[in-house]
């Protein structure tokens, strides 16, 4: 799983641009030989199971934030606006890359006083001598995303957008491991565009009409230095049940039905109510007549820079929960 993890995260993939990893997923689906098609937006919906039973969805999100460039100047620097959610004190000296390969390190002008330091400070240098040269390489409009090494800590790793791909990759896993027969009809999707506004989970909702909907995620964590918000949730503990976060109040029957294929189970599980943040069952529950939703995390740190970090024991007994909720009637 390690490998596969390595290559989803290497992969391309802003919000808007899902091309290269929507490739990369449907190749790994393929293997499989269950239904998938691409909608409209770009979601990658997978179809599992029988047409008895509920139909339950099950969302992760393909696409990254990143930077796009806004302007370039005459000396060839770029400017740049983002995609999502990105942490301005992340960027001094990180490198990004375009979707064509080019590579560039960001830099920042002068800056008098501490609270004038914004994106509009910062700027691409993609080792263009001139506005002229800078245009052969990108346009106004390109994306690019974090440049950064995927690393092994022991159980844990560090790689740029773990946000979400180690989603992905706990989807892809479990699609693996599926038994012949399910309860249910699950559908297994892969959204878009999640980092700018739940976009691909709200269409793609809207067209499956599910009873039950589930997001597979990141949270932030509680266990670093002072953390920003008082948090329970910590590395290494087990995948958390959501609660609360700013996009959702998971439905209560989803998250007891988690819980309870937690303990029955002996799979490890913490209770995550993530104060500022949201997910794709923010989208899937207010579709429709209304969906009961909820939303399994896998504890990560560091989340939307370009180091971002998991416990393995985390994906793993993730796995194994998603596995067991879907061999359950709900
Ligand atoms: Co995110
Ligand atoms: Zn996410």
């Amino acid at each position: 799983m390690i490998d596969l993890i390595e290559r989803l995260t290497g992969t391309f993939g802003p919000a808007g641009s899902e091309g290269k990893i929507r490739a990369l997923l449907c190749e790994e689906v393929g293997k499989l030989n269950h239904n998938y098609f691409v909608d409209t937006l770009g979601n990658l919906v997978v179809t599992v199971g029988g047409r008895s039973g509920k139909k339950i969805l099950t969302a992760a999100h393909m696409d990254e934030i990143g930077l796009m460039v806004t302007f370039i100047d005459e000396n060839g620097f770029l400017r740049f606006t983002n995609i999502g959610g990105v942490l301005k004190e992340t960027l001094l000296g990180t490198r990004v890359v375009f979707e064509n390969g080019i590579v560039g390190i960001i830099g920042r002008e002068k800056i008098k006083e501490a609270k004038n330091f914004d994106l509009n400070k910062l700027y691409i240098d993609i080792g263009a001598k001139d506005r002229n040269e800078a245009q052969k390489m990108v346009r106004i409009g390109s994306p690019a995303v974090f440049y950064t090494p995927f690393n092994r800590l022991g159980d844990r790793i560090v790689a740029k957008t773990l946000d979400n791909r180690i989603g992905c990759a706990v989807l892809l896993e479990v699609l693996k491991r599926l038994p012949s027969s399910l309860p249910n009809e699950v559908y297994f999707v892969f959204t878009v565009q999640e980092e700018v506004g739940l976009r691909g989970a709200r269409t793609v909702s809207y067209r499956l009409e599910p009873d039950y909907g589930l997001a597979v995620d990141v949270t932030r964590v509680g266990d670093t230095p002072e953390p920003d918000y008082k948090m329970e949730v910590s590395l290494g503990k087990g995948p958390a049940v959501k609660i609360k976060d700013s996009s959702v109040i998971c439905h209560p029957q989803v998250i007891q039905l988690m819980i309870e294929t937690a303990e029955t189970n002996n799979i490890p599980y913490q209770l995550e109510v993530l104060e500022k943040g949201g997910t794709d069952a923010g989208a899937i529950h207010l579709s429709k007549e209304g969906i009961r939703s909820g939303a399994l995390s896998i504890p990560c740190r560091y989340v939307h820079s370009p180091g971002e970090m998991v416990d393995l024991n985390d994906v793993e007994n993730g796995v194994s929960l998603l596995l067991e909720l879907l061999k359950k009637n709900w």
